[in-house]
């Protein structure tokens, strides 16, 4: 079972400390959100998961962290500049403002006119001025980045040359994006500020980039599906011909049932793109146009990279999964969402998050909060267990309410201490989807825990 809607994930992230509206104090500002104590961990865990997964488990891709703000030439040669824009249409009878391919029956969604203006262009990077310098000064204007990625390919020889790689190999990055979104919205799933993790794979020109973009669909299959996201919930579109953005060959999309309630449920959690040459060419000196003109009279370096078998010189092709932190966040909640009816007939709801991604791993709980000894005892084994797990004390209240709490939070586990612990030195360790409860000597509580917090499987990837 997953959520009904992204709305039921809203309150709960609201009520139980995941996310928050941004800005409230002052009204909120559209479709920014914050992320509260458990949304922080939640997304970190995702992250780390992914970096694990990509830059650790394999042998062939390093990881860089640049700059958020890079040379504005890196956005004039990347084509942002030219061309990272939304078509924006404005009905004439209501005024209101739309991206043009949004509008699908050529009715005003405000209105119901279909008198709409021509559709021009809007830049949809967002800029910001360097320096103490004049309002209208165009030499300080910078770009806050649109996409992690320019900041790898400009770093292509500085990985390859200090880490010593030879093709094939990936370069990867975790961090934030801007983009002045027209119509953001849908909670975090579009938003103007937002972090994505992307990975380049750089490989010969000669190389099998199709089957390549069909390894990696499969790669981030598996990956989703380590992190609790049911395969049916998930759809692979191979975008057209004439919708490839302007430096790629071929790109497969995989959307995520965000809307089970729509006629159409599907949007992009990410997309996976061969992108040719384009980037390491375009940023490069010595690389010329059909009729022998440098493409980039600007760049100080030439991104070609010598193949030692072959003894040739060339632009590596790049093979491109790119996914955003939020859209994930956002699909392994709903995934994981699920109810489940106690003895009274009263509807908990249960975050059956994978362990490896769970906030809170255990939830340290005294029986009696009145009694020194007991809540002393359950402290005492919260700090024990915090070097090698998260874990937390909670005594805010009786223990059925401490639970419903925890299994809302996605807590795989609760140890309760109990009158008996204090006899026998044990505990009661309660899991959080079956409801089921043993005893576990607190001298093997934190190996018995860590057995049982084992991350749901991945295949370890094969090297290509
Ligand atoms: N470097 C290629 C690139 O940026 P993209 O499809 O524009 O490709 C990749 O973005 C991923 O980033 C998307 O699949 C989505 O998960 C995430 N993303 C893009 N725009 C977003 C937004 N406004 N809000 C939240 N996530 C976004």
């Amino acid at each position: 079972m997953a959520a009904p809607n992204i709305d039921t994930i809203v309150s709960l992230a609201k009520r139980r400390g995941f996310v928050f509206p941004s800005s409230e104090v002052y009204g909120g500002l559209g479709s920014a959100w914050d992320y509260g104590p458990l949304g922080v961990e939640l997304c970190n865990n995702v992250k780390q998961s992914w970096w694990r997964w990509i830059v650790y488990d394999r042998d062939d891709i390093e990881g860089v962290d640049s700059s958020i703000i890079l040379n504005r030439l890196v956005w004039k040669y990347s084509g942002h500049e030219a061309t990272f824009n939304d078509w924006l249409i404005d009905c004439r009878k209501c005024k209101a403002r739309f991206r043009a391919d949004k509008i699908s029956d050529n009715k005003c969604p405000s209105c119901g006119a279909s008198d709409w203006t021509e559709a021009r262009p809007f830049n949809t990077m967002l800029q910001t001025k360097l320096g103490a310098v004049a309002d209208d000064d165009p030499t300080a204007l910078a770009y806050l980045r649109p996409e992690t990625a320019q900041g790898i390919f400009i770093n292509f020889l500085n990985v390859q040359t200090t880490m010593r790689r030879k093709l094939p190999f990936g370069i990867a990055q975790v961090g934030k994006s801007f983009r002045n979104e027209v119509t953001p919205g849908n909670f975090i799933l579009r938003t103007r500020e937002f972090e994505q993790m992307e990975m380049e794979y750089f490989v010969s020109p000669t190389a099998e980039h199709s089957k390549l973009v069909d390894y990696w669909v499969e790669q981030y299959l598996e990956w989703f599906g380590s992190l609790g996201i049911s395969r049916e919930n998930l759809f692979l579109y191979e975008v057209p011909e004439g919708d490839l953005a302007h430096y790629s060959k071929r790109t497969v999309d995989v959307m995520y049932r965000y809307f089970p309630e729509r006629e159409k449920p599907w949007e992009e959690l990410m997309g996976i793109a061969w992108r040719t040459d384009f980037d390491l060419s375009t940023h490069s000196k010595n690389k010329v146009d059909a009729e022998g003109k440098r493409i980039n009279p600007d760049s100080t370096e030439d991104l070609s990279y010598f193949d030692e078998p072959t003894k040739q010189r060339f632009y590596p092709h790049v093979i491109e999964p790119a996914v955003g932190v939020n859209r994930t966040v956002l699909a392994v909640l709903m995934d994981a969402f699920s109810e489940k009816t106690n003895d009274k007939g009263e509807t908990r709801v249960i975050l059956k998050l994978s362990p490896q991604l769970a906030p809170i791993k255990a939830a340290i709980l005294p029986l009696a909060k009145n009694k020194p000894e007991i809540v002393g005892m359950a402290k005492a084994i919260k700090r024990s267990l915090q070097p090698v797990l998260r874990a937390v004390y909670d005594d805010t209240g009786g223990i059925g309410k401490l639970y419903a709490r925890q299994d809302e939070i996605g807590t795989p586990f609760c140890v309760t201490v109990d009158h008996q612990s204090l006899e026998d030195e044990a505990v009661t360790v309660r899991d959080r989807d079956t409801w089921e409860q043993e005893r576990v000597k607190v001298a093997d509580l934190a190996e018995h825990l860590q057995k049982r917090l084992k991350p749901f499987p991945v295949t370890q990837p094969e090297t290509i």
